[in-house]
């Protein structure tokens, strides 16, 4: 165990394991899945994440009153959604976060004013988000209520002489969830995004858009599916879930013809964006919802060789499984983060389509999340 807030923060879950023994774990909550869901997978290992540390290429943290009129940044202590623990620190982002804390601190020291509180709907700042991409290069907007000016002109002076930090935003936002918000984005310094190099692809990664947390493991899981449609597809794909285009742009620089589907408007215009960096052919997106995208469109029966599917955590629903399956194509390929809703999206698969292989990666380490992915053919 080497963070000090382990325990308080409720971040990391299993850093007190040491971390072959968590990818243990991970492989017998992959299995114990399969067995509830009487899947039967190939033999397989999980493996380790590239980086045990210092993976993650996004954190947002909040600010809370510390009750002595002292403003708070930081993760909320594990079982006590109203504690914000002040952290200098955080071992799953980068080795650079204590020197922009720092800074932070000092600016909304300065000011003297009150942390939103989710409760009164009362206060001012909100979260701080930092993205970066594997060349140490940040992206950070902090995230304030309307109740007092913005004042980007000091926000900006406070960071110019870091000349990692490439991109500065702040974003205003009156909401009343408890998560961030975007109502008003001013974009006060640098570039409007980071750039990420990926499988061979440059990704943008702005304010929003969809970006998977663990670069260096993401970089696996796209070889593995790249590698695999490589060898066993012809035909046009179909990519649902597609974030920002992802591993359709990967297996699209390889010219093959990728229509991806997402709905989130950010990750859209990121995809377009990046088809436009790469200069690919053969990549094309829709925006809207993947059930009713797939509803309204029985005409694609037959027309693809694969289809991926990357959905949320909660899985998919049965009726895009059912609509997955009527496409009859010759491949699926099923990525996901959750082996619960995994194994039991593909009790509804299997009938139809034999898992070939199957790979999981910890993209993940210290948390209980694992990374999985099935290629199946059809029967
Ligand atoms: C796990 S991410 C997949 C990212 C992508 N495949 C990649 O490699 O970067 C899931 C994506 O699905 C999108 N999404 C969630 N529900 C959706 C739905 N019902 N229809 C379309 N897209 C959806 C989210 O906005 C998110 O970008």
């Amino acid at each position: 165990m080497r963070c000090r807030y382990f325990g308080l923060c409720g971040g990391c879950a299993l850093q007190d394991i040491p971390y072959s023994e968590q990818v243990s774990l991970k492989k017998d909550l992959i299995l114990k899945q399969a067995y509830k869901n009487r899947i039967e997978l190939p033999e397989f290992c999980v493996e380790p994440s590239p980086r045990e540390f210092f993976y993650r290429n996004k954190i947002e943290m909040t600010f809370s009153n510390s009750g002595q009129g002292k403003v708070n940044l930081g993760f909320h202590r594990r079982g006590r959604n109203r504690e914000v623990i002040d952290i200098q620190e955080c071992l799953l982002f980068s080795e650079d976060l204590p020197v922009l804390l720092e800074r932070i601190r000092s600016f909304v020291g300065l000011k003297g004013l009150p942390a939103y509180d989710k409760y009164s709907h009362n206060g001012f700042w909100r979260y701080l988000l930092v993205r970066r991409n594997r060349n140490d290069e940040y992206l950070l907007s902090l995230i304030t209520s309307s109740q007092f000016e913005p004042d980007t002109k000091g926000w900006v002076e406070i960071l110019s002489d870091l000349d990692c930090v490439k991109s500065v935003y702040w974003v205003i936002y009156d909401g009343l969830g408890d998560a961030v918000g975007f109502e008003k984005v001013i974009h006060c310094a640098g570039e409007r995004y980071l750039i990420e190099e990926l499988a061979g692809i440059k990704f943008v990664v702005g304010l929003r858009g969809f970006f998977q947390v663990n670069p260096w493991g993401t970089e696996r899981l796209y070889m593995w599916v790249k590698d695999y449609i490589k060898d066993n597809v012809q035909g046009k794909i179909l990519d649902l879930y597609a974030g920002s285009g992802g591993i359709g742009l990967v297996l699209a620089k390889e010219g093959m013809s990728v229509l991806g589907i997402e709905m989130d408007d950010s990750a859209v215009a990121e995809a377009k964006q990046n088809v436009d960096l790469n200069g690919i052919k053969g990549y094309s997106m829709l925006k809207g919802n993947v059930r009713a995208l797939l509803g309204k469109n029985p005409g694609w029966r037959g027309q693809f060789d694969c289809i991926i599917m990357d959905p949320p955590r909660s899985g998919m629903p049965p009726k895009v499984r059912y609509r997955v399956v009527k496409l009859n194509a010759s491949h699926l390929v099923y990525i996901s983060c959750n082996p619960v809703t995994f194994m039991s999206d593909l009790r509804d698969i299997v009938p139809s389509y034999e898992i070939i292989d199957f790979k999981a990666i910890d993209m993940f380490p210290h948390t209980p999340h694992v990374e999985l992915v099935a290629f199946m053919r059809r029967r």
